[in-house]
């Protein structure tokens, strides 16, 4: 959502802007700019749509020449997506130009604080009252301009400054909103994330709220909002580019699903040593443990239903009440909460801002804070007490996948360490289940090879008009993951029910030919979900069952059969889920969807 972009160097700048801007995309956008210095001009180029034809415009940067500069992925809020409401913005005397990812929360005060002054605004930006607001303050110091404009902003930021005054210097601000600085060597960059950099440098400075980096080709200043400089860690990015590259498949969502064997793996190998887990570099008391009466899980999304699927794991193992709660919902609930309450977070980016509004209230509140996270040095991870990274490496497709099986299986971790240390496991189911918590990954890869003919499927379902999908118990959980997966790439309407639920209402919607995605892999309740499938199918139904290869009764039952892997039932969400991907996926194919950037959808949803 929104990324933003900046260089100051030897080389021309626009080609790397755009480039850069290239590898946010993956972030949602609907329109994008850039902003180039030359001496003490500055030549600001936006378009409407794709980066193409920003690049159309500028003659893939030739037109605009130069050496430091800015640019800009915009995610409508404030305004329509059009060529003025894209960012860069540029104050009414020329001198400054921004560009700003978050939400300016008192722009309407500001507007007119500054209209009243005669300041004159061409777009319906908040982003726009901070130029006006540097053009007012600015004294002849770029550097005390900014920080003076920043204390008048409320809401949230990461902004990129350049000023005709000070040719050659980029100013980048966060607060609230991710940035990072690249160090090169006669050149350095600020980013929305790494991907965006990586291809140039691996040298990184994460910025913290509250701070401001004065960035010239030879030197990055870092300060706080009273001037004085603050020493910042250059950290060193390990993953390579072809990460964030398809590499020979057709789109980022398939070679991401394809990727989740090793990626499970990844997240789950190195916290298994002689025979016990060990949760990074974490060390969280039995003391405390015994204290907890309650856990909670929230998330956005994905990361959501992965909590969901979690839930059995860590109820069924630990004997722990678990609530799951949307993070929108659960910052303004006035939650239930204190130091017996531990709080798990899940998100792969680290910066989506309900999940860090719902961690910061319940903080208060006295709960311990647990996140699973998959991008390093997010807001997220620094915000909790303690943090799991899931090593899913970069991804891309705006629709999570291996971000969500990666979270499961270290939820899957999480339930047995637990257990563990509060003696509610004995050694052998302890031994049992760790082993079928590492034939994970086999079973995952398993899943992907005992389906080669989901594409076939995909051209007799993707005519439907909607799609449900129904599951009891660790079911259900996939069940909601698949429905939303369904919807946000192939644009059908796609729900879950908790099978049972079906005829207190649902099953008013069956009719003939209606599909009916029914998951049935967990064989305590299959019984039951098979009493459903005989009820959608009396009304006209047409079923299509994801089970597991020995159940006989369901392929007599069912229109269409997907089959999976037989796992650990508290643990088969990672394995039952992959073909549900492969649906989605191949039935937005067939209605020629744009896979990796479904329309409206951001990749990091980092405003309310
Ligand atoms: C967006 C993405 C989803 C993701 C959700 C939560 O809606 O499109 O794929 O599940 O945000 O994001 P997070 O980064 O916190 O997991």
């Amino acid at each position: 959502m929104c990324g933003i972009v900046g260089y100051t160097g030897m080389q021309e700048a626009a080609p790397i802007l755009l480039d850069g801007l290239k590898k946010l995309e993956y972030r949602g956008y609907d329109s994008a700019g850039i902003a180039v210095m030359k001496d003490e001009v500055i030549c600001v180029s936006k378009a409407s749509g794709r980066i193409a034809n920003l690049c159309e415009k500028t003659e893939d940067g030739k037109a605009v020449p130069g050496c430091t500069g800015i640019g800009h992925t915009r995610w409508a809020t404030h305004g329509a997506p059009t060529d003025t409401n894209a960012h860069p913005h540029m104050s009414n005397d020329g001198k400054f130009v921004v560009v700003h990812n978050g939400i300016i929360e008192n722009y309407v005060t500001l507007r007119e604080e500054l209209i009243a002054k005669g300041y004159r605004f061409d777009s319906q930006t908040d982003t726009e009252v901070i130029v006006h607001l540097l053009e007012m303050y600015y004294d002849g110091n770029l550097k005390r301009t900014v920080i003076k404009a920043s204390s008048r902003l409320q809401g949230s930021y990461a902004l990129g400054v350049v000023c005709t005054d000070e040719p050659g210097k980029v100013i980048a601000a966060r607060e609230y909103s991710p940035l990072i600085i690249g160090v090169g060597i006669g050149e350095n960059y600020f980013a929305s994330d790494v991907t965006a950099l990586v291809s140039y440098t691996r040298n990184i400075i994460y910025l913290e709220d509250g701070e401001f980096a004065e960035i010239t080709k030879d030197d990055v200043n870092v300060f706080d909002g009273t001037g004085h400089t603050i020493n910042k860690k250059i950290n060193r990015i390990t993953w390579d580019i072809q990460a964030a590259e398809k590499g020979g498949y057709e789109h980022f969502m398939l070679k991401e699903i394809m990727e989740q064997p090793g990626a499970v793996k990844a997240t789950i190998t190195p916290r298994i040593k002689d025979g016990d887990i060990v949760l990074d570099d974490m060390d969280i008391s039995e003391e405390y443990l015994k204290g907890i009466n309650k856990i909670i899980i929230t998330a956005c999304g994905s990361a959501y239903y992965a909590g969901c699927a979690g839930k059995y794991a860590i109820e069924s193992l630990c004997r722990i009440p678990v609530q799951t709660e949307l993070a929108s919902e659960l910052r303004y609930s006035n939650p239930i909460i204190d130091e017996h309450t531990m709080l798990i977070v899940l998100s792969q980016s680290g910066e989506t801002a309900d999940t860090i509004a719902a961690m910061k209230e319940c903080k208060a509140r006295g709960a311990k804070l647990m996140a699973i996270v998959n991008v390093v040095g997010s807001t997220i991870a620094k915000l909790a007490d303690y943090t799991i990274y899931t090593w899913a490496g970069p991804e891309i497709a705006v629709a999570t996948t291996k971000g969500y099986t990666t979270q499961v299986a270290v939820l899957d971790l999480v339930a047995l360490y637990i257990a563990k240390k509060l003696g509610r496991i004995d050694e052998a189911e302890f031994n049992r289940l760790l082993d079928e918590v590492q034939r994970l990954p086999k079973a995952i890869q398993d899943a992907l090879d005992m389906n080669p003919n989901i594409s076939s499927l995909a051209k007799k379902y993707h005519k439907a008009k909607a799609l449900f999908f129904i599951g009891r118990n660790t079911d259900y959980a996939v069940a909601l993951e698949g429905a939303l997966k369904m919807k946000e790439i192939s644009y059908i309407h796609a729900e879950s029910y908790a099978a049972g639920e079906l005829k207190h209402g649902t099953i008013a919607l069956i009719e003939d030919h209606q599909p009916v995605i029914s998951l049935c892999c967990n064989k305590s309740i299959l019984e039951k979900t098979m009493s459903n499938i005989v009820e959608v199918k009396a009304r006209g139904a047409e079923v299509l069952a994801v089970t597991v290869k020995d159940n006989q009764k369901i392929v007599s039952l069912a229109d269409d059969v997907i089959y999976v892997p037989e796992t650990e039932t508290i643990f088969s969400a990672a394995v039952e889920i992959v073909p549900l991907q492969m649906l989605a996926y191949y039935v937005a194919k067939e209605n020629g969807c744009d896979i990796d950037k479904p329309k409206n959808l951001a990749k990091s949803v980092t405003v309310e």
